[in-house]
């Protein structure tokens, strides 16, 4: 047996007590969501008990918030836990998909479905963020009988803040469509948390007007038991304010059905919780911008929002349900476990982050100005956590990469002012949200940060067809190359996003090769060949001591870190380097690498039941986000399937009863480490987004002759490249064999043929992409929404050097220092053979014949590329 495995063993003993108590696998979570539609609007239940105890906050604080329904007098109780109880209802049934909670329950003769809805509508950005959820009730009669009926449903003020000795001050207003009870602090502090709770918050507790439905406020041992012993309510309290838990006052709604055999529509609540502005984001410039969520482009009052959302239910309802079919569809052709998995982790991802809008020149709001931010959640609070976005990129890549592209243009714009002095990406916008003042602190994850916004930046541009991100930000995306290059030979400094701190960590310099690759990518799909050879050389060069060193000479799997015989990783990286299709392990790395995660699982399982750990390092943990993008990766889908179940073991554990988590102990407690309701969950999505981009890619629509007479001297240029592609493949498979590796070296530049599909489908079945605006004027969203013709152009451009038009939208696009390829120089000879040889050196001291092999490929490039300079200037301009 491999000697890793056997380290494996002790490790996981040492550490991880045999759990012999196992218990029978429970159907479902210990823990669920109710409402996640914001970091701050937020609700769960601990499995099981939804009829039986109060509902929390992600970080498990109790949140006010109670449901009855009387029926022929006597009062069940299906949310909440009063004291004394009322009578109890049974839950049948517990059914969980990524838009919704269902819960199917009996109270007496009644049987109820009770349905807590968070939709989620990315191609309406006015609904998508509008901070509310729905709450319906369905019930039928068991017995055919007619019954009297009402029911009942209250919040209170812990909605509104983390402060619970604080002042709170409410009101209950109506339209002539709604009835609807909000509260706020009395002196609300603007972008402030006290507990995870935001201090400038209002909550909101709406229903539809109508005859039987009335309202009250007042303090919760009336108003519950009132309703309990007579179905109707107190008449509400003269006092508009009141510290929020002495006594908790609450603001409810009853509905008297009558006597019925069926509610003849459902009963429905809604509960909303409103920060604007939300976001103060300080640009490059130092301006601070109050931004508010995007809603208010459409909706100048919260009332007439209010409006629109009940009266939007069913339709709501409707999408939400086509839109769980088809992800459901989708995941189950993978696993139940990944269902469930993907099932209780969109919420959360989506509901950790906040759209918003800035002002125009106008003072108007300018809804070309949308920027997503992401709060940290669970974890530390920063506000865009690289490390973190980059974690939940599968989620928005599968459901709309556009908004890929909206959390990562704050980070570029700011990074790309004169505030920001470091040669790296930073980690983040700040450390505590909602402020984003930027964040231009040195900091040890360079590789790992400057990786994330290159691989996040080319994936957003190929598979959302918008390139004006990549464009506007060329130089700075080509810093961050640079850095990338001159570090990874010599990491000595660097940790990586669990913050390890080896030298040499393998699956970081994946990530870092993968950045470099990027900008390759980048720079061939905007016409640039020369920067494009460039950094897709050093790709080459750089991954002769990552195929050296990083991966085992036995069994070929990857190190944690170089010449560590003894230990491995999960490669989690290498996602990155399927999803861009940048080849920097091959084929047969994949399959051999998978294998060895088959035999650590198999050995794995025997102590512990809730998976592996991240690597030999850190072995007391596991990280269900990077097991995932792992889970994505491998070849054979039952050591796929094998990653994923211990998750989805550990999510319905009784001791992990807390929110979905991302890193939580590996021992039979199972316990948190860190990361309830995680944005890092999206990264549960990686399966699913590399399945959209391997099915085949509809034909071009048109053929492009036109564009025939220029492909000449690009792919030129590009084949000129592969001399020294070419001398440095042979080289490291030369070196490899002596070495006895059983592993191929790297392939090196993408062939048009294998360019991976950049197809983007919406899960929406009411938006064909076929028929989408390519205008960014006209794009509701302000970035470039694609047609099918321009992800064509997309991917034409990273071979064929074209117009950039369709690929540069934005403010300075038309500007020559935005388009690269207006700037280009052909290479002198001088830089061309500055081929870097730093990372090969060391390695090669007594290699000098392969090194002559190499220079000669440099040369044989460089005449080459002397022959044929393509004429960038005049190609734009064709
Ligand atoms: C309701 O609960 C009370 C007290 O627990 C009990 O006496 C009564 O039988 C229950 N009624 C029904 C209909 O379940
Ligand atoms: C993605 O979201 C944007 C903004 O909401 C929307 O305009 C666009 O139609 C969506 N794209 C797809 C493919 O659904
Ligand atoms: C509850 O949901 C189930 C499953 O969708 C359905 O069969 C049943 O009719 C629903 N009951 C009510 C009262 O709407
Ligand atoms: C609320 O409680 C905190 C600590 O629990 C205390 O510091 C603060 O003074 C209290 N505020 C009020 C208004 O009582
Ligand atoms: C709601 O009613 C209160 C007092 O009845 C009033 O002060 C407040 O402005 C109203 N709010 C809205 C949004 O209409
Ligand atoms: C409901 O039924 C009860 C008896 O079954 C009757 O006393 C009552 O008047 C009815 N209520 C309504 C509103 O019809
Ligand atoms: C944006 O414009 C709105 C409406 O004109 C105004 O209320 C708000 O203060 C402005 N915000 C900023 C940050 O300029
Ligand atoms: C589910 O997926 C299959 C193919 O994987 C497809 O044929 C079928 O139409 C899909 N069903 C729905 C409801 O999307
Ligand atoms: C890291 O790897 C490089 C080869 O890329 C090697 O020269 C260096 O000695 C290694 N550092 C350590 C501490 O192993
Ligand atoms: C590697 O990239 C740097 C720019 O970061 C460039 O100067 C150098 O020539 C490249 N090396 C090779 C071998 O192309």
């Amino acid at each position: 047996m491999l000697s890793s495995l056997r380290f494996l063993s002790l490790c996981i003993l040492v550490v991880a007590p045999l759990a012999h108590s196992q218990s029978i696998s429970p159907v479902s979570p210990a823990y669920i969501p109710l409402v996640l539609r914001s970091p701050y609007l937020n609700a769960w239940t601990q499995g099981g008990e939804l009829t039986r105890s109060w509902p929390t906050f992600w970080n498990q604080r109790n949140l006010g918030w109670a449901g009855y329904i009387r029926v022929d007098g006597v009062t069940y109780q299906w949310l909440g836990n009063h004291n004394p109880p009322f009578n109890a209802t049974t839950v049948l049934n517990t059914q969980i998909t990524p838009t919704q909670t269902i819960y199917t329950l009996q109270a007496g003769s009644m049987s109820l479905n009770l349905t807590f809805l968070s939709p989620i509508t990315l191609s309406d950005p006015v609904k998508q963020s509008f901070p509310f959820a729905y709450v319906s009730l369905d019930a039928v009669a068991l017995d055919g009988q007619s019954h009297n009926v009402q029911v009942y449903s209250d919040i209170d003020a812990e909605w509104t803040s983390g402060q619970r000795n604080a002042t709170a001050i409410w009101s209950t207003n109506q339209t002539s469509s709604s009835v609807f009870h909000q509260a706020q602090l009395q002196s609300p502090a603007a972008f402030q948390e006290i507990t995870d709770q935001a201090q400038d918050a209002t909550t909101y507790f709406a229903s539809p007007s109508s005859a039987n439905l009335s309202s009250t406020i007042g303090a919760y041992l009336d108003v519950r038991q009132q309703f309990g012993d007579t179905g109707s309510l107190p008449n509400p309290t003269s006092n508009t304010s009141g510290i929020i838990d002495s006594p908790f006052v609450v603001y409810a709604f009853a509905s008297d059905l009558g006597n019925i055999t069926q509610t003849a529509q459902s009963v429905i609540w809604a509960v909303g919780n409103v920060r604007n502005p939300a976001i103060a984001y300080t640009t490059g410039s130092g301006t601070v911008q109050n931004r508010a969520p995007y809603f208010v482009s459409e909706y100048s009052d919260i009332p007439s929002a209010i409006d629109a959302f009940l009266s939007d239910f069913n339709n709501a309802k409707q999408h939400s349900d086509a839109l769980d079919a088809q992800i459901l569809n989708d995941t189950t052709a993978i696993s139940s476990d990944y269902s469930n998995l993907v099932s209780l982790a969109m919420r959360q991802a989506i509901g950790s982050t906040e759209l918003t809008i800035g002002n125009g020149t106008d003072g108007k709001w300018n809804t070309s100005d949308v920027m997503l931010f992401m709060k940290d959640v669970g974890t530390s609070g920063r506000v865009n956590p690289v490390e973190t976005l980059y974690a939940s990129l599968p989620l928005w890549l599968y459901l709309n990469a556009t908004y890929a592209g909206a959390l990562l243009s704050p980070l570029l714009q700011y990074q790309d002012s004169p505030a920001y002095t470091q040669p790296f990406a930073a980690q983040d916008l700040g450390t505590s949200y909602p402020l984003a003042p930027g964040n231009n602190q040195a900091h040890t994850q360079g590789i790992e940060q400057s990786g994330n916004m290159l691989i996040m930046s080319l994936a957003h541009a190929r598979i959302s067809g918008d390139g004006s991100l990549v464009a506007r930000y060329y130089p700075l995306l080509k810093r961050w190359a640079d850095y990338l290059v001159q570090t990874i030979p010599d990491p000595s400094q660097q940790s990586n996003a669990d913050m390890e701190t080896q030298v040499n960590m393998t699956n970081l310099i994946v990530k870092g090769l993968v950045g470099i690759q990027a900008m390759s990518e980048i720079s061939k799909a905007l016409g640039n060949s020369v920067d494009a050879l460039t950094y897709s050389t050093n790709t080459t060069v750089l991954s002769v001591a990552l195929n050296m060193s990083g991966i085992s000479t036995e069994g070929g799997h990857m190190l944690a870190t170089y010449g560590n015989q003894e230990s491995w990783t999960l490669p989690y990286n290498l996602f990155a380097d399927r999803l861009l299709q940048t080849g920097i392990m091959s084929d047969a790395f994949y399959a051999s690498q998978t294998q060895f995660l088959g035999d650590l699982l198999a050995a794995s399982s025997k102590v512990s039941p809730f998976g592996l750990p991240v690597d030999t390092t850190a072995v007391s943990q596991a990280n269900a986000a990077w097991t995932a993008l792992t889970a994505a990766i491998v070849t054979n889908s039952s050591v796929r399937d094998g990653l994923f179940a211990p998750i989805w073991t550990h999510a319905t554990a009784n001791g992990s009863a807390f929110p979905l988590s991302d890193i939580y102990k590996l021992d039979s407690s199972g316990a948190l480490v860190s990361g309830r309701s995680s944005p890092a969950m999206g990264a549960l999505f990686a399966p699913l987004i590399l399945r959209l981009l391997s099915e085949p890619q509809p034909p071009p629509p048109t053929a492009t002759k036109k564009k025939a007479s220029i492909v000449g001297p690009v792919v030129g240029a590009v084949l000129g490249g592969k001399a020294l592609i070419a001398g440095l493949v042979f080289l490291v498979v030369y070196l490899r064999r002596r070495r006895r590796l059983r592993v191929a070296g790297k392939t090196i530049i993408v062939e048009p043929e294998s360019l991976p599909s950049t197809r983007s489908q919406s899960p929406d079945p009411n938006h064909s992409t076929a028929t989408t605006a390519v205008n960014p004027s006209d794009s509701s969203f302000g970035l470039v929404v694609p047609s099918m013709k321009a992800r064509i152009a997309m991917q034409e451009g990273l071979y064929i050097k074209h117009n950039a038009t369709p690929l540069a939208s934005g403010p300075s696009s038309n500007a020559s220092t935005s388009n690269p390829a207006g700037s280009v120089d052909p290479p002198s000879v001088a830089e061309s053979s500055q081929v870097d040889l730093h990372g090969l050196r060391t390695e090669l001291q007594n290699q000098t014949a392969m090194i002559e092999h190499l220079r000669n490929a440099v040369r044989e490039m460089e005449a080459e590329m002397n022959e044929a300079p393509p004429s960038y200037s005049h190609l734009g301009a064709q």
